[in-house]
């Protein structure tokens, strides 16, 4: 409250720590939207904060029936979406509404019988939670979109994403038709959905999106081994030889799928960074930060790109990694959780 009142030049602080003492901290929506972008702005993890006080801010706390909170999001997707311009987003939720899934769009992960898995390795127990609440499965894809869960109070309830609320984007390569030929695609928007944004203390559920950096998609989630393990199969459609660690065949590989990665989403009209430039612009922010007097907390190792990362400017630089409120902090999944008296949902 008092930090609001200060940045924002509001008048009338005194009055409102003496309601906020006899009513209890409820934020209004204007101390609502400043924390949200606040907490944004104060994300050590996040390397693309220069943006933050243009993050939207979707007040829906007086929203409470699954079906609406959902319908919410369908509108959340369109409108972060914007047609391929990705304007950043968060809704806040009502007290005891979440989203169970970490994130809004996330691939089904089906687990085989001979221990390999069909689709992300990531999402193989969100998959089996899901399936767990009468989720009947998708067609089988490394693609499949999973359904989202939805709970209000102790209720659970399951919706499925209409094609045209995920929108994705096919991955080719400008001069290597191989790459194109692996059927790769990645969704547009990365829809965080397991942080609560504490603000003043109060901790409320949330979903904020804002848009990819090449690398999240082409260093990490379809090149590590973990995940879609693509790197061996990149390799083979540029003919590299990949018998000897020392023909450096995964690094020329992970460079190819990354340039393939943002040619597509360039070519497809949707928004997306790349690690040169977003650095920069990280390097513009911790300036712009100093100029209005506020220092800029970071992790690094979070904060430096996957691939290549010393030749960006986050690399030669040093963090103070403590975190400061107003944030957003990571709930743990229910699937996760240990049951308490017979009811995951308690
Ligand atoms: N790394 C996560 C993913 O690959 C997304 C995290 C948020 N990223 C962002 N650019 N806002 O899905």
């Amino acid at each position: 409250m008092a930090q609001f009142h200060r940045e924002m030049r509001r008048p009338g602080l005194d009055a409102r720590l003496a309601q906020a003492e006899a009513a209890g901290f409820t934020p209004t929506p204007d101390e609502l939207a400043f924390g949200a972008r606040v907490a944004w702005r104060n994300s050590t993890r996040c390397v693309g904060r220069l943006p933050w006080m243009a993050l939207e801010v979707r007040d829906l706390r007086e929203v409470t029936e699954p079906a609406d909170v959902f319908a919410h999001l369908l509108d959340h997707l369109r409108d972060a979406f914007a047609g391929g311009a990705i304007r950043p987003l968060i809704s806040v939720f009502a007290r005891g509404v979440r989203v169970l899934n970490p994130q809004l769009i996330r691939y089904a992960g089906y687990a085989n019988a001979d221990g390999m898995v069909t689709g992300d390795p990531a999402n193989v127990n969100l998959t089996e939670f899901l399936r767990s609440l009468g989720w009947a499965g998708g067609p089988g894809t490394a693609f499949d979109v999973l359904p989202v869960a939805i709970q209000s109070g102790t209720r659970v309830e399951l919706f499925d994403l209409p094609p045209d609320a995920v929108q994705e984007v096919i991955i080719s390569h400008p001069d290597c038709p191989g790459i194109g030929e692996l059927g790769l695609r990645w969704h547009a928007l990365p829809v965080i959905s397991d942080m609560d944004l504490n603000v003043g203390g109060a901790r409320l559920a949330c979903t904020f999106n804002g848009w990819y950096v090449q690398t999240e998609i082409a260093a990490r989630n379809l090149a590590d081994e973990g995940r879609y393990d693509l790197l061996p199969r990149v390799a083979a459609a540029l003919g590299l030889d990949t018998r000897r660690g020392r023909t450096l065949w995964r690094d020329r590989a992970l460079v190819e799928l990354n340039v393939a990665v943002l040619e597509s989403f360039a070519l497809a009209g949707v928004k997306i960074a790349d690690h040169h430039t977003v650095t920069r612009q990280f390097t513009r922010f911790e300036a712009r930060e100093a100029r209005a007097g506020r220092d800029v907390r970071g992790r690094w190792s979070w904060l430096i790109p996957p691939l290549s990362p010393a030749t960006t400017p986050v690399w030669h630089r040093q963090y103070d990694d403590r975190e400061v409120s107003p944030n957003f902090e990571r709930v743990p999944a229910v699937w996760d959780t240990p049951v308490v008296s017979g009811c995951p949902f308690h």
